[in-house]
């Protein structure tokens, strides 16, 4: 079956809507301004899954030189686990293997299962652990640090 999305680049235009859905995904969200300021070119780019209209997750990446690093990955809760995550990450990587970036890095709450699993299947490895790098209300929480090899021997698509 074809997935029931697209994806397209994230404009300046669509951080109103991206603002929403990181509302919806993180406890502690991001302005419309934030999300103008993450996704300005050169080091910022982004990408969204529409449905009818309707922006239902996106992802914003900084990139220095050859590496990148996601930003942040968001889906709308009612549309989780329908592939959109992966898809984004899928044309992230895409994109960057294309644009000669060798390597994606992220941070992810050691407590984020749904994120850890997306992250596994979608070819990252941990590097490193950040020890209390999250300041919580129930304290700190730690995080681990993500890579994914996008060097042409590493890069397997997807
Ligand atoms: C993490 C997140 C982006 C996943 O997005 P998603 O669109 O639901 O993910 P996908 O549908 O592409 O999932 C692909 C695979 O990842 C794994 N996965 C995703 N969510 C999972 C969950 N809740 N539990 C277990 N595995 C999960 C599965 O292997 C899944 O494949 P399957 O559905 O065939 O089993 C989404 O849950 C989210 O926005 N969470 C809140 C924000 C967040 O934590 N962002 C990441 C910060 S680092």
């Amino acid at each position: 079956m074809p997935p029931s999305f697209h994806i397209e680049a994230l404009r300046e235009a669509h951080a109103a809507p991206a603002a929403l859905v990181h509302r919806a995904a993180f406890a502690a969200s991001w302005s419309v301004e934030e999300i103008v300021r993450l996704s300005a070119p050169p080091a910022g780019i982004g990408w969204g899954a529409w449905r009818e209209g309707a922006l239902l997750g996106f992802i914003l990446l900084a990139v220095t030189l050859d590496e990148a690093e996601i930003v942040t990955l968001a889906v709308a809760p009612k549309h989780r686990r329908i592939g959109i995550g992966a898809a984004l990450l899928a044309e992230a990587a895409r994109h960057c293997a294309q644009s000669d970036v060798r390597a994606l890095f992220l941070e992810v709450a050691e407590a984020n299962d749904a994120a850890r699993a997306l992250y596994e299947v979608s070819g990252f490895a941990q590097v490193g652990l950040r020890k209390g790098y999250y300041p919580r209300p129930e304290g700190a929480a730690n995080a681990l640090v993500l890579r994914r090899d996008l060097s042409p021997a590493g890069f397997q698509g997807g």
